[in-house]
């Protein structure tokens, strides 16, 4: 799968941006000076993470506040759950996923 530009712009810090590549829906945060993209979903119940919220290093789902690590995905311990993540990099003033 190749790099494909799905934002001509930088997300603000914290900010959360809800795309479409592949068919799939993504969220794109910058938390701590790095950008992350994981899936729209939460693993837990289903609900879109378009609210979430970032802490200590992870996205906070909003319904039943559930947290899963940014860079890998994994659910906080005793969750037993994953968040999907995607690659990212940021080129020209844009970021590049696929
Ligand atoms: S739906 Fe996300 S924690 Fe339950």
């Amino acid at each position: 799968m190749q790099w494909i530009k799905v934002l001509d712009y930088l997300p603000e810090p914290e900010s959360m941006v809800q795309i479409k590549v592949y068919h799939k829906k993504i969220n794109i945060t910058q938390y701590q000076h790095q950008f992350y993209a994981f899936a729209s979903k939460c693993p837990h119940a289903g609900a879109d993470l378009s609210s979430a919220w970032c802490e200590e290093g992870y996205i906070i789902c909003p319904i039943h506040r559930y947290g899963y690590c940014l860079k890998t995905g994994k659910g906080k311990i005793g969750q037993g759950d994953y968040l999907r993540t995607y690659p990212l990099k940021i080129e020209d003033n844009g970021v590049l996923s696929k």
